[in-house]
């Protein structure tokens, strides 16, 4: 295995250094295409990518990479770097500030590394297996609430990329029924920073209300999640195995309690 706090510092400059790049070319975008429903790439994404990339690649030119707008570059490596450039696309395009660059490392399929760069804030999130979770140089931890009733939830994806309408009708119908059952609910679009934010003990939760996320939405922030004493898995409570599954994550302490409403609820 190579030493993780190397690789940490490596994704960490690489994100930064994305990041920065990313917070010069706002409002500045000119070429903006359209891929799949709804769902946008621009020059940032790809340079973004390019500068992870190349900062990588110098430092492990052995090691795969897949990336969100490359696709994948397979040298056959244990090691797979998963790379949003920005996670948030639509809101780097409409002038929210809540996007986030996001790196993992796969080591024999596990993630062992997570890093999620919020320029806005200038705020880094990173984790490494066994290494715990941080938000810059501080420890995050996620909450202590165990009360589904009293849980703040974060739902990624109604009305959101690659839903068809009818698609989009039973996210928006799970999405009404669902938030009477916890104290709030928010959605801002970026999986990744919804994810640290439980990580942080923002959140007691995060339901990928689509089905949609991909693994290079939530590769990074996966273990940052884990790390700072949550769980992952797919809505049923089963390891993530492929990006069909639907992503659910928590404290934990209410991992069990969501899995029982997801299974219980008319649309699921
Ligand atoms: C998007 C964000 C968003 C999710 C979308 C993703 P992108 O990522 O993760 O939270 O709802 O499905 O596509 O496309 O901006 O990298
Ligand atoms: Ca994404
Ligand atoms: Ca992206």
């Amino acid at each position: 295995m190579i030493d993780l706090e190397i690789a940490k510092n490596v994704a960490i400059k690489a994100a930064r250094l994305a990041g920065a790049h990313i917070l010069e070319k706002q409002g500045k975008i000119k070429d903006v295409e359209t891929k799949g429903i709804q769902d946008f790439v621009s020059e940032a994404d790809k340079e973004s990518e390019k500068i992870i990339i190349d900062n990588i690649s110098e430092k492990y030119p052995d090691h795969s990479i897949s990336s969100e707008e490359i696709g994948d570059i397979d040298k056959k490596s244990d090691y797979v770097w998963v790379v949003d450039p920005i996670d948030a696309t639509r809101n780097f395009l409409y002038d929210v500030p809540i996007f986030a660059v996001s790196i993992g490392l796969m080591h024999k399929g596990k993630i062992v590394l997570g890093v999620v760069y919020d320029p806005s804030n200038n705020n880094m999130f990173s984790a490494y297996s066994d290494g715990g979770a941080w938000k810059n140089d501080k420890r995050i931890h996620v909450s202590e609430e165990s009360n589904i009733r009293n849980s703040f939830m974060y739902f990624d994806g109604p009305g959101m990329n690659g839903l068809d309408e009818k698609g989009k009708e039973i996210a928006s119908e799970r999405l009404k029924d669902l938030s009477k059952i916890f104290a709030r609910v928010r959605s801002f679009g970026c999986a990744a920073l919804g994810m640290c934010y439980l990580a942080q003990g923002s959140f007691e939760g995060f339901l990928d209300l689509s089905g949609k996320l991909k693994m290079v939405d939530i590769a990074g922030a996966s273990i940052i999640v884990k790390e700072a004493g949550g769980m992952v898995t797919t809505d049923k409570g089963e390891k993530i195995k492929s990006a069909d599954d639907v992503f659910l994550a928590s404290n934990g302490k209410v991992h069990k309690g969501l899995i029982d409403i997801l299974g219980r609820h008319p649309f699921d």
